[in-house]
């Protein structure tokens, strides 16, 4: 059995906050509806399920998946468009969620693609924010947490693929948290 995480921000705290910027989203957006909410597949699943819950104006969601990580927890600078959204943007307000921003190098590249493709408007709502090597060209709208530079998983996030379930953003603090998963096929 692999040891367990350690909490860095608890669900009743990610709850909260999330609360709090799904209001402030149904207030930003009053008169511009329909929303549309962007979600960068696979991390951002769990965010936004709870992000659109707390969401009161018309809003429709699409999906992307981008790979920038493969299954390393190092920034490879490699992205790649693995799923492109299903709905034209053009014309509509557009709002991207994502689970975490480390580099921002994923970001990047996704918000000059869909730039090109002429939303309304095209703004950026992120649950984590690591400021400590951030290089994102575009302003974020909208932020749940700054955190410290470390690794964090659960809430969606993962290592290889796994701890997307953990309830909570746990820190990784020794390697030994993560072996049993290394060890899994
Ligand atoms: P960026 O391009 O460096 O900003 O990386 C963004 C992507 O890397 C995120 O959408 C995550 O999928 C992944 N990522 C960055 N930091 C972490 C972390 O601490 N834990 C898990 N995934 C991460
Ligand atoms: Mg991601």
């Amino acid at each position: 059995m692999s040891q367990a995480i350690p909490p860095l921000i608890r669900e009743e705290q990610l709850h909260e906050r999330i609360r709090e910027m799904g209001r402030q989203i149904s207030r930003d957006y009053a008169g511009r509806e329909p929303l549309r909410l962007i979600g960068a597949l696979k991390g951002c699943f769990v965010f936004m399920a709870d992000l659109i819950r707390e969401i009161t104006i018309p809003v429709r969601v699409d999906f992307m998946e981008i790979s920038s990580y493969g299954n390393a927890m190092q920034s490879s600078g490699n992205v790649k468009i693995i799923k492109d959204l299903t709905h034209d943007i053009a014309g509509e307000h557009v709002l991207i969620a994502e689970d975490i921003i480390d580099t921002g190098l994923t970001l990047n590249f996704v918000m000059e693609m869909l730039l090109a493709r002429s939303p309304a408007s095209l703004e950026i709502c992120s649950l984590l924010v690591k400021p400590a090597k951030m290089n994102l060209n575009y302003p974020i709208k909208y932020q749940g947490f700054a955190i410290e530079d470390h690794f964090v998983v659960g809430y969606g996030l993962d290592y290889k693929g796994f701890l997307r379930n953990l309830p909570y953003i746990g820190a990784v603090s020794s390697n030994e948290q993560l072996l049993l998963f290394d060890q899994l096929n």
